[in-house]
């Protein structure tokens, strides 16, 4: 078959309005009650999968096999009573194994300790991150309300299911078992370790945990070994408490963003939150070796939740963001329970590209029009120049919807696209390298009409010609944030 015929045959692709296969069919948002079904799709809580097969259509590589895991927000009612924001789902970890020439998929709820206890009591006990909930139990450490909802990373030769403001929760990776939460040493019991640690060619995994959430304008360093063994912490004092979600590493320096959206105490924790349009936000340059703050350069108030990759080269530092002009994004546009919420049309991350010459202090920015969320790269070679890939989001209305696949350099800005049909979620796409070291995009998404989800397989250098395969569930699949893709 074809790739024009297999993409016809893919009922949950199929764009009527779209001639020449799904390249560049845009989704056209006048797709009224788009953001209605999202919020609606986003709120319903879905069952855990004990193994079902996809569909598959086209080719999928022979040597491109393996376990793509993937965590997101799931359980979002209990009783008649449901959360109000996107970060306060219950985390649900998926498992789509590959092999054979079949992929099949299941999931398990994450069983944290606020899990288990609400279960039990078959109602939500406590507020949540952002969700107000009357009569809410005391938190009585970072882990009491820990939904391990964000990602799941292999860290070492353990599975992790990733939260921000607590610790990480181990996973069993072939029964997606929850074996326990995780303390990486007495001391730091309960510590932050974020959703979004990040592996160095050495080998050893660079993490932090942020502080803000209980009070303290403080930044804890992790560098753990090959082994996840951790190998020193370190505590960074801030000069104001910025929501700072994911960070980045260049070849001697670790990069955080102390973004201008600041926390004071609150019922919630987003709830803290005000965005400071008059105030600057601040890179912060740490040397790797003494994990000793180098440098600090202060840019024009900005929110980012992910990063590209960093690199030096002849004595510039750069590094590209998917950057917000505000934190709209997190305080209102994840709201559940609003019109005004998901998919209102608050700003979307547009790839912005930082050069900063650490020297003196000066730096250019360069803005893109282009939308791009959850950037990736190459992983295994991060410190050069190359094309990141991302969710973004194509069509004239902007909503906030990620419904295309995004390839664009930096530096040349060249860029491609490939937008799917109306009602298609894109997620988090991942750029895997197969048994003979090919490389693919591999790309969840999630199918509002159908209320199932999949993996659309892509050639990284002809993605606007759209996926070489794609993978369509038999069940529901809640939107997610991260994963990882471990080969076999
Ligand atoms: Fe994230």
């Amino acid at each position: 078959m074809d790739r024009r015929n297999f993409i016809r045959s893919a009922a949950t692709l199929a764009a009527t309005s779209c001639t020449g296969g799904l390249a560049g069919c845009a989704l056209t948002s006048s797709d009224t009650g788009m953001s209605t079904q999202l919020r609606s799709f986003a709120l319903s809580s879905i069952a855990e999968d004990p193994g079902s097969a996809l569909r598959l259509h086209g080719h999928w590589p022979a040597d491109l096999q393996g376990t793509l895991f993937r965590n997101g927000p799931a359980l979002f009612s209990r009783n008649g009573d449901s959360q109000d924001h996107l970060f306060d789902g219950d985390g649900m970890v998926h498992a789509y194994r590959i092999h054979a020439g079949e992929i099949r998929h299941h999931s398990r709820y994450v069983q944290t300790e606020k899990f288990i206890q609400e279960q039990q009591a078959n109602r939500f006990l406590y507020s949540g991150s952002a969700s107000v909930r009357a009569g809410s139990l005391p938190l009585r450490t970072n882990d009491t309300i820990n939904m391990a909802n964000t990602s799941l990373r292999k860290v070492g030769n353990k599975y992790f299911a990733l939260w921000e403001g607590g610790s990480a929760y181990e996973i069993d990776p072939g029964t997606l078992a929850t074996r326990s939460r995780h303390t990486l040493a007495p001391e730091l019991e309960h510590a932050p370790f974020s959703a979004h640690p990040v592996q160095d060619t050495n080998g050893d995994t660079w993490n932090f945990g942020s502080l803000v959430n209980i009070g303290q304008a403080k930044t804890l360093l992790y560098q753990l070994g090959p082994n996840g063994k951790l190998k020193r912490t370190k505590l960074i004092d801030m000069d104001f408490a910025g929501y700072m979600h994911a960070f980045a590493i260049s070849q001697n320096y670790i990069i955080l963003l102390n973004t201008c959206c600041i926390h004071q105490a609150a019922e919630t924790f987003i709830g803290g939150y005000t965005f400071h349009q008059d105030k600057a936000s601040q890179f912060i340059f740490i040397d790797k070796n003494d994990l000793e703050v180098k440098y600090t350069i202060e840019v024009p108030a900005n929110f980012v939740f992910h990063f590209g990759n960093a690199f030096e080269e002849k004595g510039t530092l750069f590094l590209s963001t998917s950057e917000y002009s505000n934190a709209d994004i997190m305080l209102k546009g994840m709201a559940l329970n609003t019109h005004h919420g998901l998919g209102a049309g608050y700003s979307t991350g547009k790839l912005v590209q930082y050069e900063f010459k650490l020297a003196t202090g000066q730096y250019k920015k360069k803005s893109t029009a282009v939308d791009i969320e959850f950037p990736q790269y190459d992983l295994a070679d991060p410190y050069h120049a190359q094309t990141l890939f991302g969710a973004g989001e194509s069509g004239k209305k902007k909503d906030n919807i990620a419904n295309a696949l995004v390839a664009i350099n930096p530096i040349t800005q060249r860029d491609q696209t490939f937008s799917y049909a109306p009602g298609i979620i894109a997620e988090e796409p991942l750029l895997v390298r197969s048994k003979r070291h090919k490389h693919y995009i591999m790309q969840t998404f999630i199918d509002l009409t159908h209320r199932n989800g999949g993996i659309a397989l892509f050639e990284p250098t002809r993605l606007a010609e759209g996926p070489i395969a794609l993978a369509t569930t038999k069940v529901p699949i809640p939107l997610g944030f991260h994963g990882c893709f471990v080969a076999s």
